[in-house]
């Protein structure tokens, strides 16, 4: 489980943080120029900003409260060392706060697809408003990934853990 949140922490965290500030001056290029036209574009725009506001937070909690604990967990269990319980209590606890978070994420995204046929750019769409389209596609794509590892693998390995030792 370390080398998986290793993994999840290089990979995922680390390309939301750089697609951010990549996705962020096209949208609002695209918004400015197309916004009168395609109002939905500023739905897209405040959705984002409300995905990208949540994930920031949601990361930094994982990175810094849900996965240290997560360590210390397996490493009581490899080490047969005393395992502190946190004052929060199981470890279910942020667990669940994390699984509701994202979500949120994804019905944000969910709310952004309805609105954009599907993230396909209109007839009359330029180069920038085709390429925002096609960067939230994968940074929705990537987002599916970073998840499933985290409610599917990760953290019903670090709850069965947790019951292993307490
Ligand atoms: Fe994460
Ligand atoms: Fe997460």
């Amino acid at each position: 489980l370390d080398s998986l949140i290793d993994h999840i922490v290089e990979k995922h965290h680390t390309y939301v943080r750089d697609r951010i500030p990549d996705i962020e001056p096209f949208l609002e290029k695209v918004v400015h120029v197309h916004g009168g036209r395609h109002p939905e574009l500023l739905l897209v725009q405040e959705k984002f900003d409300e995905i990208k506001q949540e994930l920031t937070d949601h990361m930094y909690k994982e990175e810094n409260i849900l996965f240290p604990q997560i360590k210390k967990l397996v490493s009581a269990i490899k080490n047969s060392s005393e395992y502190v319980i946190p004052p929060y209590g199981s470890i279910k606890n942020p667990i669940q706060m994390m699984e509701m978070e994202h979500e949120s994420a994804g019905s944000g995204f969910k709310i952004i697809r309805e609105n954009t046929h599907n993230l396909q750019p209109p007839s009359d769409a330029c180069q920038t408003y085709r390429v925002v389209f096609a960067l939230l596609d994968e940074f929705e794509t990537d987002l599916h990934r970073h998840i499933h590892l985290e409610n599917n693998i990760l953290f019903p390995g670090a709850i069965a853990y947790e019951s292993s030792i307490l």
